[in-house]
């Protein structure tokens, strides 16, 4: 993936990179600040084109945005006028598919449920938190039941405590739904804690650098993080990101 600058110049942000996912696989990015993680997720979810290669999902190759895709950017792009009920029903009133009104309604109150945001769904984005807003987005991807969950760093605006509930709920709407989940993330044990497999990408242009299989058993929990296997794979992926 090229970007054309504004001084004419070509960055070469994602380079030849080949990835075949399985469906269900829980997978996690790691890469610096810049890599094109951000960019590799945009064209999985069809938001930039690739300027060369192709993007497919179940076979088909990806045009454009989906309901099957769900994403939670990086930033929370909230709409400021809308309350938070009203964001999180977005995506499922979208599309030609007509949906029960009420059935979406239940569903948010789940979602609401499951980011901790019960009674603040007649809120407005202006007053929340900065992770409460990030949750409203998390839930607003999950509401289509998507086939594949996006997800960019999505619990980064979160304290200690409240991302490893999150953790522990998206690791149970996964279970749940048998989605197949790409995480992008900064954090080598959040990476650990969560996925089957953790890709690593290297600085732009970015390609991927290490490919680790991650068998920790599951389901994970408190003590997963104190085996030691969690440790040796965290040191395994510390010394892949500073090669
Ligand atoms: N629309 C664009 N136009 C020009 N350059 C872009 C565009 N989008 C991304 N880039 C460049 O591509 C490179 C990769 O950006 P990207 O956002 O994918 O990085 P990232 O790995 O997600 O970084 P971070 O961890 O900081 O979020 C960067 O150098 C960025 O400046
Ligand atoms: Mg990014």
């Amino acid at each position: 993936m090229e970007f054309q600058t504004r001084d004419r110049h070509t960055i070469r942000a994602v380079d030849t990179t080949s990835l075949t996912i399985p469906s269900g696989q829980f997978i996690s990015v790691l890469g610096p600040s810049g890599c094109g993680k951000s960019t590799l997720l945009r064209m999985i979810a069809g938001l930039t084109a690739p300027t060369s290669g192709s993007v497919e999902i179940g076979g088909e190759a990806v045009a454009g945005p989906s309901r099957k895709v769900g994403i939670a950017f990086q930033t929370p792009s909230l709409l400021e006028w809308y309350t938070v009920t009203e964001n999180i029903a977005l995506p499922a009133r979208m599309g030609r598919r007509r949906v029960d009104k009420r059935d979406v309604e239940r569903r948010v109150e789940e979602l609401l449920t499951i980011v901790n945001l019960t009674a603040l769904g007649g809120k407005y984005p202006s007053e929340l938190s900065g992770g409460m807003r990030q949750r409203v987005a998390i839930a607003r991807s999950l509401i289509t039941d998507p086939a594949v969950i996006l997800m960019d760093e999505p619990f980064g605006a979160l304290d200690a405590i409240t991302r490893e509930h999150m953790h522990d709920e998206l690791l149970a709407i996964w279970r749940q739904s048998g989605a197949t989940v790409l995480f992008i993330t900064h954090d080598i044990a959040e990476a650990v804690y969560l996925s089957d497999r953790i890709v690593v990408m290297s600085p732009r242009p970015g390609r991927i650098v290490a490919d680790v299989a991650n068998e920790l058993p599951r389901p994970r929990g408190t003590a997963t993080r104190s085996l030691p296997e969690f440790t040796r794979l965290t040191s395994e992926l510390r010394v892949h990101i500073n090669h």
